[in-house]
């Protein structure tokens, strides 16, 4: 069973991929991140977890839940992790929750797409979106044959830099950057209710039909990504920015 998290529909984008290649059951996992839903699930296939980097480890919010809930079945487990450019050293966490749920680690396959960081960077040209996801679904395809196959994924080669950001750089990334402080909506809201609708921790609730920001934040994009009239700002880091939203998703 296919299980993917999505800020911005890339990793959705490539779960959908695996599951028409393996035909296999995808399950996207908002609502259960969401409602902090751990029911029990069963499954005769390999686990696939299908998810964006987050500072070059899978997010805190995946892992939790991963954590939590009890996988039932078939004993296997491989990661996709979608990227703007590296996933760092993310293996040996992922070996290690694996381990804690007794769970065979298959691999992790480091998928490059479009940058969606709009709150830290430029997201990725227009015009080389579409490229990047033909190859993006190209590399997806060939790992999803090792799955086909019951192979493990290569391990790719690590540097002292992959360690040092998937461990040091993460822990310090989120107390220090990831907070919901600086959203705001400008003049342009037209208090459609999107933002609130696609948060997956329910952390943006209209008040006087303006949204309002709690403290629970992931930074996953969402909100400031599907805004119809681009009314939501991170600070001044992304005024005038073009966002990004997976055009296959
Ligand atoms: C909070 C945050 C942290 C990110 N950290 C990394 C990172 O460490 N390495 C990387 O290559 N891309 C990073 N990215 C880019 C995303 O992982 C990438 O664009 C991903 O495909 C988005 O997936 P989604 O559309 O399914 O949410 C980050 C994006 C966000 C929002």
């Amino acid at each position: 069973m296919i299980l993917y998290f999505t800020g911005t529909g890339n990793s959705a984008f490539i779960a959908n991929t695996i599951a028409s290649h393996l035909n296999d059951e995808v399950m996207n996992l908002f609502d259960k991140i969401r409602d902090h839903d751990y029911s029990e699930l069963s499954s005769e296939q390999p686990w696939i977890i299908v998810t964006p980097t987050y500072a070059w480890r899978i997010p805190h919010i995946v892992s939790d839940w991963i954590n939590k809930v009890s996988l039932k079945g078939n004993r296997n487990i491989y990661f996709f992790m979608t990227c703007g450019g590296s996933i760092g050293y993310a293996e040996k966490y992922l070996e290690e929750i694996s381990q804690q749920k007794k769970l065979i680690y298959k691999g992790c396959a480091e998928i490059v797409m479009p940058e969606n960081y709009i709150a830290m960077f430029e997201t990725t040209p227009s015009n080389e979106v579409d490229g990047m996801l033909q190859i993006a679904k190209e590399k997806t395809l060939e790992i999803s044959t090792y799955v086909k196959e019951n192979k493990s994924i290569p391990q790719k080669t690590m540097t002292l830099k992959d360690k040092l950001n998937s461990g040091i750089v993460n822990n310090l990334f989120y107390p220090l950057f990831v907070h919901a402080k600086k959203f705001y909506v400008t003049d342009q809201c037209i208090s459609c209710g999107q933002c609130e609708r696609v948060c997956p921790l329910k952390n943006i609730q209209l008040k006087d039909r303006k949204p309002v920001w709690g403290h629970d934040c992931t930074h996953c994009m969402a909100c400031i990504s599907y805004c119809p009239t681009k009314a939501i700002e991170y600070g001044k880091k992304t005024v005038g920015k073009q966002r990004y939203v997976c055009p296959k998703y």
